[in-house]
């Protein structure tokens, strides 16, 4: 039986939304050339492209915009940023930046070049981009556990440390520029990290010398899983579990768009005041996003993320929004629709390789599904499988995903219940007509790095 938890707030702001018939969205996704990142979101009924700065902001929030201070240098709204982050994380060094990706490219330079290797659990996909825009190569090195949806593991996000260890040993540890731990894996799933696997991955650091780097855009969702799910965290609270899994880590970067509710900021940290990438991070910062004690950010962003912060580790909020990606997990275990399972922190994500067996990785099922869904109820998804992969930087040939997955990404405070049913019918009803869906899609241009942005495609 689905069980939603109801919301632990009410609405004071709407939107108004439309519906499209099926013909006029047919007509509309065809002229993106089967992109759905070329939708107006004003064509679209239920946006779950992502959940990145697509949340509702709570009264707080829009109370702080009020209160940003919009000075260049020592703004106050930089202060309270730095307070909250030392608290949430307990690192020494905080910093804004703009977004996730800005916090990539200020850090991964320092680290990474031609030559050098990064290693993650899974690399989201900025992340592999800015690892190979250094001149260094990605590698992804998640546990088996993952690759198989049906199977419901805990953890599935999590470090695969034998391998883990025999990668750094076979590409020789000068050569490992980093070692990134992506939590939760959103690639992967959403899928969360354990207490025992972040503290086994900084062990292998530690031993070979290696820095620790956490993208950690939903640290919140991840340590609501450990308390949830791992052995011995049950009585620990939120904000315990979160400064034990920091403690293991070196650095973090994070897209604050994400588990702090904001629409726009990023921040990153260094647990040691007196570690020497931080001049390094201080120069990057003032070249590509501003002066430090802005980052790309006005006041009032740094305001409204400071509060997020807190808003977005609340235990009531972090139980009703997984509650609420389980809630459709259930409809569609009921319907046979696999996913990768358990339900992520942030979303569902749909084996479109299972759904649709006649289509293979390089024609691009999760493509085709997420086209689909659009048509059949105006939801807006995205392709997490090879056509979000993209190339080989150096061969050129496409990559096969481990994964097919069409995302589900659920944005924090703004869809109901009634909204979930309506993704659940969506599905089943694609789900029975599934084996009708014969031609898969071909790429007619993309750009050389993150092509899934803007590639164009067309039927087969
Ligand atoms: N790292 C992870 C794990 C992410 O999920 C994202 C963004 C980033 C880094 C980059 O952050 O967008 O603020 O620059 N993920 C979004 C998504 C875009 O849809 O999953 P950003």
């Amino acid at each position: 039986m689905a069980n939603y938890i109801p919301e632990p707030f009410r609405i004071k702001m709407v939107e108004k939304i439309k519906m499209l018939t099926k013909e006029e969205r047919a007509e509309k996704i065809k002229a993106t050339d089967y992109n759905l990142f070329g939708l107006r979101s004003e064509d679209v009924y239920i946006d779950l492209l992502t959940d990145s700065g697509t949340g509702a902001m709570s009264s707080e929030q829009w109370g702080g915009l009020m209160r940003g201070d919009e000075a260049y240098a020592g703004s106050k709204s930089y202060y309270n940023l730095i307070e909250a982050g030392k608290e949430i994380f307990g690192y020494e060094y905080i910093q804004p930046v703009h977004q996730g990706r800005a916090g990539e490219q200020v850090i991964f330079p320092l680290y990474l070049d031609k030559g050098k290797f990064a290693i993650s659990n899974t690399f989201f996909d900025t992340t592999r981009a800015h690892v190979e825009l250094t001149g260094a190569r990605a590698i992804d090195c998640v546990i088996e556990a993952a690759k198989n949806p049906a199977v419901r593991a805990p953890f599935k996000g999590n470090m695969d440390i034998p391998k883990l260890e025999k990668l750094i040993n076979d590409l020789g540890v000068e050569n490992v520029g980093l070692i990134v731990l992506t939590i939760t894996n959103n690639s992967a799933g959403g899928q969360p990290v354990s207490m025992e696997n972040i503290r086994a991955t900084s062990e292998v650091c530690k031993k070979y010398g290696l820095i620790l780097e956490l993208d950690c855009a939903r640290f919140a969702e991840n340590a609501y899983f450990i308390k949830r799910d791992e052995p011995g965290y049950q009585n620990k609270s939120i904000h315990e579990i979160v400064r034990e899994m920091f403690s293991h880590a070196d650095m973090f970067h994070m897209s604050s768009k994400k588990d702090a509710i904001v629409n726009m900021g990023g921040v990153l940290g260094v647990k040691d005041a007196n570690h020497p990438a931080i001049p390094g991070i201080k120069a990057n910062c003032v070249s590509y996003e501003g002066f430090y004690t802005y980052g790309g950010l006005s006041g009032r962003d740094m305001e409204a993320l400071a509060i997020g912060l807190f808003e977005g580790t609340d235990e009531d909020f972090l139980r009703y929004r997984i509650g609420q990606a389980e809630y459709l997990a259930a409809l569609l275990d009921e319907a046979g629709i696999i996913y990768q399972s358990p339900a992520g922190g942030h979303g569902l994500f749909i084996d479109a390789a299972a759904m649709l067996p006649q289509i293979p990785y390089y024609e691009f099922p999760a493509q085709v599904l997420a086209i689909e869904l659009y048509k059949e109820a105006g939801i807006r998804t995205c392709d997490i499988g090879s056509f979000m992969m993209g190339n080989n930087p150096d061969t050129g040939e496409q990559i096969k995903s481990d994964f097919e997955f069409t995302r589900f990404a659920i944005p924090r405070r703004v869809y109901t219940q009634a909204h979930f049913d309506i993704m659940a019918e969506a599905l089943i009803s694609i789900k029975n007509r599934a084996h009708t869906i014969k031609r898969g899609l071909k790429i007619t241009w993309e750009p050389p790095v993150l092509r899934h942005f803007q590639a164009k495609l067309e039927y087969i």
